[in-house]
């Protein structure tokens, strides 16, 4: 048997101590079946008393991840401490100077350090291996760097962040508010440390970077990102959706447009017959269209179990193989996505409009669509309040709610038919868009 794969792992959160956990539970299986053991040798986090319901007898402590990081006595080093910048980058740069493999769960590092660690650690002949910093225990990664290789992908989707799913199917199934929601998200410990990067758009968009960089060969890059998040989505958009035979999920999107790579992070329709638009509450999905094969994986994205999952799949292939480039292409080679303007978008629209109510409102909205060219695939005015409760019931001189679907047109001309509508006057408060994604 070869030699074992020792392991200092740095951070000992929820997932560290899963992945101590995990790794005892299956170690004859992993050791026969990847002909080594792989044993954690060394460990670093802030407190060493705190329980964590894992065995670490015979495990060498650090106070300090770095000096982990260093550790001539490790082969992988296990990054499980967050954060884009600070000691986790820190450390991950230690590791791979010192010629260690890395493992790692942090998609902010990545998102925003991946081309220049990349880069390093293909100079060392050492791996960064990151299926835990993706969808969780949703083995995305592995499937786009290897599994896919022999298709040409044209759009990689999905729900990527549990949190948002969260509350969106809340929100809908229950008519509860947005804050509502999000407090009960973050009781169950599925938001980040400060769900502004959940909410917002940007742990997607995170994700969405690595995701892109591994189907299309681009640049890990969160500023070629558009990112919108779900803040402003409203029981009537999600009601109004339902009826029209849509799901409004919280989607990261990729897309080959031209020579560049369009990347987009926003609410979005998606019609109900989709698998991932069956997806609900805090799991996370990953549809895939390659020129021979679409599939859509589905499964938690995130908590210890499902995470140390991942890290431990990771560990495996390490123990076993010689890494393989970070993104599945060579750093060297790896090009800016070339960001299009969102303005350039070409799809349908959701509009949810606040109409005045008196004469004239619906053809002046009727005329600013047609003088964008913009084709109307539905029109439907709702009743004024929520049929099953959740929002105050309206009153007789509230604006009435008019959302319009349209058919495929560009960002652009839909910016400048509201644009017009609004100087109008015929709508009562700004109005709502929602971009709709199609086969
Ligand atoms: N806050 C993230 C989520 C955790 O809600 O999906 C996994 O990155």
């Amino acid at each position: 048997m070869a030699p074992p794969l020792r392991i200092g792992i740095a951070g000992l959160g929820t997932v560290g101590a899963g992945v101590v956990r995990m790794l005892a539970r299956r170690k004859d299986d992993i050791a026969t079946r990847t002909g080594r053991k792989v044993e954690v040798v060394a460990v670093s986090a802030r407190d060493r008393n705190r329980n964590r319901d894992c065995d670490l007898s015979g495990v060498r402590w650090f106070d300090d991840a770095l000096a982990l990081a260093r550790d001539p006595d490790i082969d992988v080093f296990v990054e499980l401490i967050g954060g884009s910048d600070g000691i986790a980058k820190a450390a991950v740069e230690a590791a791979i100077e010192a010629g260690h493999d890395v493992a790692t769960a942090n998609k902010a590092l990545l998102a925003h350090h991946g081309v220049a660690l990349a880069r390093a650690a293909e100079a060392k002949g050492v791996g960064i291996a990151f299926e835990a910093a993706v969808a969780g225990g949703i083995p995305i990664v592995k499937t786009l760097r290897e599994a896919l290789l022999g298709n040409r992908v044209e759009r990689v989707s999905g729900i990527l962040n549990g949190t948002c799913n969260y509350i969106l199917t809340r929100m809908k199934d229950e008519g509860l508010s947005f804050e509502s929601c999000l407090d009960q998200a973050q009781q169950l410990g599925y938001a980040e440390a400060d769900p502004t990067f959940d909410v917002d758009g940007f742990d997607t968009a995170h994700k969405l970077a690595l995701l892109a960089s591994l189907a299309f060969g681009v640049q890990p890059d969160p500023e070629a990102i558009h990112v919108e998040g779900i803040r402003s989505i409203t029981l009537a958009d999600l009601d109004a959706a339902d009826e029209l035979g849509y799901r409004i999920k919280l989607l990261g999107v990729a897309a080959r447009s031209g020579e560049a790579v369009e990347l987009r992070v926003h609410p979005t329709m998606v019609p109900k017959h989709w698998p991932i638009a069956q997806v609900s509450g805090v799991t996370n999905a990953v549809a895939v269209d390659g020129d021979a094969v679409a599939l859509t994986l589905v499964g938690p994205g995130a908590g210890g179990d499902a995470t140390a999952s991942a890290v431990v799949g990771d560990l495996c292939d390490l123990a076993t193989a010689r890494p393989r480039a970070v993104f599945g292409w060579p750093a060297v080679n790896l090009r800016p996505a070339g960001k299009p303007a969102i303005q350039r978008h070409e799809g349908g629209y959701y509009i949810r409009l606040a109409a005045v109510d008196r004469p004239g409102t619906a053809a002046a909205i009727a005329r600013h669509m047609a003088e964008q060219n913009i084709s109307l695939e539905s029109i439907m005015q709702h009743r004024r309040g929520r049929p099953h409760g959740g929002d105050r019931a309206d009153s007789a001189e509230d604006p009435a709610p008019v959302v319009l679907i349209t058919y495929a047109t560009t960002e652009d001309a839909v910016r400048r038919a509201i644009a017009a509508i609004e100087i109008d006057g015929v709508i009562a408060s700004p109005p709502q868009v929602i971009r709709i994604e199609k086969d």
